[in-house]
Formats: C-alpha cells, sequence, structure tokens
C-alpha cells in the first residue's frame, strides 16, 4: 500500500473535509458577510474530480471523509458523490462517511445518506428559537432544520448538534439547547467562534471564551470528563443530569493542534493544511493531470501545515484569516 501522508511535525492525516460547494441557503452572521459572492460555477469541481480526490486521499491513508460546504446539500446531485464515495465503506478503505449540515434540506436526504452507509452527521444549531434563528442566519426557517433533525433521527442516524457560542443570548439559551439535545439522545457541541472573515461585525463584541462558558454551566450542571475523549478537537464531558455528552470546541482557550490528524479541500480543488492558515495549493492542475501528480502536491503542501493556528481571542476585532468560513465549511 502506498505511504502514509505525515507532516512534518510527524501528524498523520486519516480525515479529509472536502467542500462541495461555497454557496450556502443561509447567511450566518458569524459566517458570512451580508452580501456574499459565490464562486462562478466553472470554478467548482465536477462530483466526479471531487469523487477522485476522495479516492486519491483514502487511498493514502485517511480513514474519515466529511463533505462540508457551505451547506453541501444545496450542491445539485451531491447524493451521487455519498454513493459513489460509499464503495470505500463496504470495502472496508474508510471507517466513516459525513457530513456537517445546517439541517435545511436534510429531511428531503436523511433516508439516501442512510442508505448510503452515512451513520452520523453534524447539525449546526444555535438557538431553538425562531426569532433569534432568523436573526442569526438572517434568512433562515427554523422548522426546517427541526424537520431536517427529526428526519434524520428517523432514519436511525446518529446526530450530533454544534452551537457556536456568543455572548448574552446564546449563554442564557444555553441549557435549554443541551435539554433539548440529551433529550433525543443527539451530543451537543459548543463552538467557540473563530476570526474567520470579514463579516461586518466586531467579533470582540461577541467571542466568548468556552473556557468561561464552561465554569458557568459546572455550577448549574455536574459535570464529568468522559471516556470519550479520542483527541478530536472536541472535548467531552457527560452532564449528569441527562446522561447526555457536551463537547467543547475551544481553538483558543484549548488549543488541540498537536493532535491534529486533517485537512481541507475546497470546492475548487485547494488544500488548506490549517484552518488558521493563507496558506492553500492547487490540487486542480495536478488533478487533471495525473494521482501521481496529485500526491506529489499533496505531499509538498503538509511540508507546509503549521503546527498551530495563530488565532488570538484577545485580537478578535479584525479576522486573522481573510476566507470566510463558508469557504470550507468549518
Ligand atoms: P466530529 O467528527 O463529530 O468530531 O466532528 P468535527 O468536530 O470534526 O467536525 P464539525 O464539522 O462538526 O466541526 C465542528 C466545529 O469544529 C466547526 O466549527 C469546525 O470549524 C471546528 N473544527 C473542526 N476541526 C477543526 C480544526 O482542526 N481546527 C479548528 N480550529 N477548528 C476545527
Ligand atoms: N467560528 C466558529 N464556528 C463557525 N461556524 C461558522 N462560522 C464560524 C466561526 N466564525 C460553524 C458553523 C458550523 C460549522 C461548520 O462551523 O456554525 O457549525
Ligand atoms: Fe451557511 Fe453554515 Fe455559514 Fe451558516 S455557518 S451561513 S449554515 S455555511
Amino acid at each position: 500500500t502506498p505511504a502514509a501522508l505525515v507532516d512534518s511535525f510527524g501528524r498523520t492525516v486519516t480525515y479529509l473535509r472536502l467542500s462541495v460547494t461555497d454557496r450556502c441557503d443561509l447567511r450566518c452572521t458569524y459566517c458570512m458577510a451580508e452580501k456574499m459572492t459565490f464562486l462562478p460555477k466553472r470554478d467548482v469541481l465536477s462530483l466526479e474530480e471531487l469523487a477522485r480526490l476522495g479516492d486519491i486521499f483514502i487511498r493514502r491513508g485517511v480513514r474519515k471523509l466529511r463533505l462540508t460546504g457551505g451547506e453541501p446539500l444545496v450542491r445539485p446531485d451531491v447524493m451521487d458523490l455519498f454513493r459513489d464515495l460509499s464503495r470505500h465503506l463496504k470495502s472496508g478503505a474508510l471507517d466513516e462517511l459525513t457530513l456537517t449540515t445546517n439541517g435545511t434540506q436534510l429531511a428531503r436526504h436523511a433516508q439516501t445518506l442512510a442508505a448510503c452507509g452515512v451513520r452520523r452527521v453534524n447539525v449546526s444549531l444555535d438557538t431553538l428559537d425562531a426569532d433569534r434563528f432568523r436573526e442569526l442566519t438572517r434568512i433562515g426557517n427554523i422548522s426546517r432544520v427541526f424537520a431536517g433533525i427529526d428526519a434524520a433521527l428517523g432514519a436511525g442516524l446518529k446526530v450530533k448538534l454544534n452551537a457556536v457560542a456568543s455572548l448574552g443570548a446564546f449563554e442564557a439559551e444555553v441549557d435549554d439547547l443541551i435539554r433539548f439535545a440529551h433529550a433525543r439522545g443527539m451530543d451537543l457541541s459548543l463552538i467557540e467562534e473563530m476570526p474567520l472573515g470579514d463579516t461586518g461585525l466586531d467579533r470582540s463584541q461577541s467571542v466568548l471564551s468556552l473556557r468561561d462558558l464552561e465554569a458557568e454551566l459546572a455550577q448549574r450542571w455536574t459535570l464529568t470528563p468522559s471516556r470519550r475523549n479520542s483527541g478530536g478537537p472536541a472535548r467531552y464531558v457527560q452532564v449528569a443530569q441527562t446522561g447526555g455528552q457536551l463537547g467543547f470546541i475551544s481553538p483558543m482557550s484549548c488549543n488541540f493542534c498537536a493532535l491534529c490528524n486533517r485537512v481541507r479541500v475546497s470546492c475548487t480543488g485547494r488544500l488548506y493544511t490549517c484552518m488558521g492558515d493563507e496558506g492553500s495549493i492547487d490540487l486542480r492542475t495536478p488533478l487533471r493531470t495525473s494521482e501521481q501528480a496529485t500526491v506529489e502536491a499533496i505531499r509538498a503542501a503538509l511540508r507546509t501545515k503549521p503546527e498551530r493556528h495563530r488565532f488570538d481571542i484577545s485580537r478578535m476585532a479584525s479576522p486573522a484569516v481573510a476566507r470566510h468560513m463558508s469557504a470550507l465549511g468549518g
């Protein structure tokens, strides 16, 4: 078998986050600017090319593949890509095929995803309140997300909720989110807002340190370290009162880069070795040349993967990275 993908700090890449579109049917205020311009369709890789990229990474040791966006489910025919990639689950080359979604189109796709061997989906939901959801997403309708979650659970998928933490209303609502998730057997992960892309808002006014939030939560809930801690970005605790799992993704207040096992590819075929870094290299041209050329480009990029991101919670007023979160889907 071909040699694994290892970076210059000895970290092995076993997890690929592949963005299938930069478009989204929502406009979350921490993610996008109010007026976003999207890539022209001709710059976006075909589904066949995305599948071929997945194949190449899987042959070099990637065991977990997550499709992201923008919103992955707004890409027409994206189920064909899931179907295509699912052969790696059947062959045993891949442990997990999954996606991160805003849930608005999940009702329509849940059954097909389950049939493709997807076992788990991550759904982004920061509030349970319809008006606040509209404010946060600028254009969203929360009932579609609830319907998506119900359909996913109904199709037998495990669902994890992701919520970006912020000062104020979020703190007032987080207990309800915990109860909502855990009552339905879903894990909930809280995420520290990261300074990616100009959104027109000053993030220093909204950012909430999860270290502080966890201390607040510990006054109301009994939190004990979970057995589930696997070295991913989320550090899980068990909530005694609900029996559910609560994750903290704290890039700034609790750095997890030493165990990083992942890279990201944009829908234009650019490889990003770190979320907190501008650096990227083109895979589209080598992909259109040969597998050999593509692997050489990937290995060259891995030599530039930084040891850690440079996000700093005390410097949130301006973006640390120019690209928006939506360019890679987190
Ligand atoms: P699991 O497979 O459930 O552990 O999911 P995941 O955390 O790998 O993926 P998900 O798409 O649910 O990511 C949740 C949040 O964590 C998103 O906001 C991501 O941007 C953030 N995140 C995931 N990986 C990294 C990372 O390597 N670095 C940083 N800074 N943030 C990350
Ligand atoms: N910081 C942290 N998380 C973000 N997300 C979007 N923008 C940001 C940001 N600036 C989250 C979404 C989704 C995941 C893909 O990334 O809410 O859960
Ligand atoms: Fe869309 Fe996700 Fe960005 Fe919200 S956070 S605008 S759902 S890509």
